[in-house]
């Protein structure tokens, strides 16, 4: 199936009778799983407004290059770099010669000249012109410099004339667009990552945590989006920024953690619990800052913590659960047992003793665990790793319903 799941498309909206068009096209991008933001030159806002568009985008439209106020919210230059797809539709004749040429004259040509995406025309105009040698001279110079051309379709025109020239209808520009896309591995799944510490409160000021930063889980986070997942981060407390794409759901504590885990679990294809879970926290928290005694020493009475990935495991129906196991010792049987005892489909073995690796650090290396056997992965950055297990996860989920 085509799918532009969590792909970024710049739609350019140019003057022409087929600007009416691009309402639709919108909407047909969305359903493909894409995220739409518009740019509209002078002459498409004859055709239709700019409001309309920004309705059914869901985001702002851009109409002009130097407004300030635009500029400092989204600019051209991060427009450009912000796109995955830079689709013109409709294209106009004037559209294709100021592209051909190389002009910057609008923002639509500047984000044009801007951008590393790929860039796509559906052509719509007056047969005549279409016809004409000047625009099938620039068509050419376009191809050449491998912009995609969909389209144009023959048939009746608005003018009344017949022949080439009409822009493809909205759907067939859509899954053309998909086209120009690999499916990811991930495309049409759903996944939740836990990620990070938790933290433990023992009065307003302490609590009880570990060093976990985060870094795995992000990164994984950041895989799974790019293999074309909805994804979900359910995160302990980091520095570190919401990864692009996927929606970040901010916790403290285990329990916290425990609630919206079970919450997003029901629905997800594949749950990763990377996240360094406190397994126990103070029976009481103190409502006040705990004072200084004369005693040289004092007791902190604790209480297990439920367990997150044995209870995602034991949902019914279960998401593919795969864990990760935290050792500094007897890494492989530790894991093993672990797999066991929480009855999950796979864990991630780390040895956190060994020095470059594991906690906070920008390196991992790995063993993943099933029942069938064992694979190891050397060590190499996180985000490799995480691309890595991503890669290996998705050809282990059963089969999508
Ligand atoms: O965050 P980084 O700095 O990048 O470091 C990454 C990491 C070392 C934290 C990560 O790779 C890792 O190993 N995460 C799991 C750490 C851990 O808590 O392991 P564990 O062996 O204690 O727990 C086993 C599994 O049960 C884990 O999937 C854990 O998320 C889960 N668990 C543990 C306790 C609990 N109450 N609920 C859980 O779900």
């Amino acid at each position: 199936m085509s799918s532009l799941a969590n792909k970024h498309i710049l739609l350019g909206v140019t003057g022409g009778i087929a600007a009416y068009k691009s309402a639709d096209l919108i909407r047909r991008l969305q359903d493909l799983g894409a995220e739409v933001r518009v740019v509209m030159t002078a002459a498409a806002q004859e055709f239709i407004t700019p409001l309309t568009l920004q309705a059914l985008s869901g985001n702002p439209v851009h109409t002009t290059l130097l407004d300030p106020e635009a500029e400092a919210a989204m600019g051209h230059i991060q427009l450009a770099r912000w796109a995955d797809l830079v689709l013109v539709a409709p294209a106009s004749a004037d559209f294709m010669a100021r592209l051909a040429q190389g002009k910057g004259d609008d923002l639509l040509t500047t984000v044009c000249l801007a951008t590393a995406a790929t860039l796509a025309l559906a052509p719509a105009m007056n047969q005549g012109m279409w016809r004409n040698v000047s625009t099938q001279e620039n068509l050419r110079l376009l191809q050449e410099r491998n912009v995609r051309i969909f389209g144009p379709a023959d048939g009746s025109q608005a003018c009344g004339d017949i022949g080439p020239g009409r822009m493809l209808e909205p759907v067939q520009i859509a899954i053309a667009a998909a086209s120009l896309f690999q499916p990811g591995s991930l495309a049409g799944r759903r996944v939740v990552i836990t990620a990070g510490p938790t933290r433990e409160a023992i009065d307003p000021v302490r609590y009880i945590s570990n060093y976990s930063s985060g870094k795995m889980g992000y990164a994984l986070a950041q895989a799974a989006v790019e293999a074309g997942a909805q994804t979900i981060l359910i995160s302990g407390p980091t520095h570190l920024p919401i990864p692009e794409r996927a929606t970040r759901i901010d916790v403290t504590s285990a329990q916290q953690m425990y609630d919206a885990s079970l919450q997003q679990a029901a629905a997800c294809d594949l749950f990763i619990g990377a996240a360094a879970v406190a397994d126990y926290r103070p029976v009481t928290i103190a409502a006040n800052k705990l004072k200084k005694t004369t005693n040289d020493s004092m007791t902190i009475e604790l209480v297990k913590n439920p367990d997150i990935i044995a209870a995602v495991a034991a949902l019914q129906p279960k998401p593919f659960t795969v864990g990760f196991a935290a050792e500094s010792e007897n890494l492989l049987a530790y894991a093993r047992t672990k797999l066991q005892h929480k009855n999950l489909d796979l864990i991630i073995a780390n040895n956190i003793a060994t020095e470059g690796i594991g906690f906070d650090s920008d390196d991992n290396a790995v063993t993943l665990i099933d029942h069938n056997g064992e694979q190891a992965l050397t060590q190499r950055s996180k985000q490799q790793l995480a691309r890595d297990l991503i890669s290996l996860l998705a050809d282990r989920l059963p089969a999508q319903q």
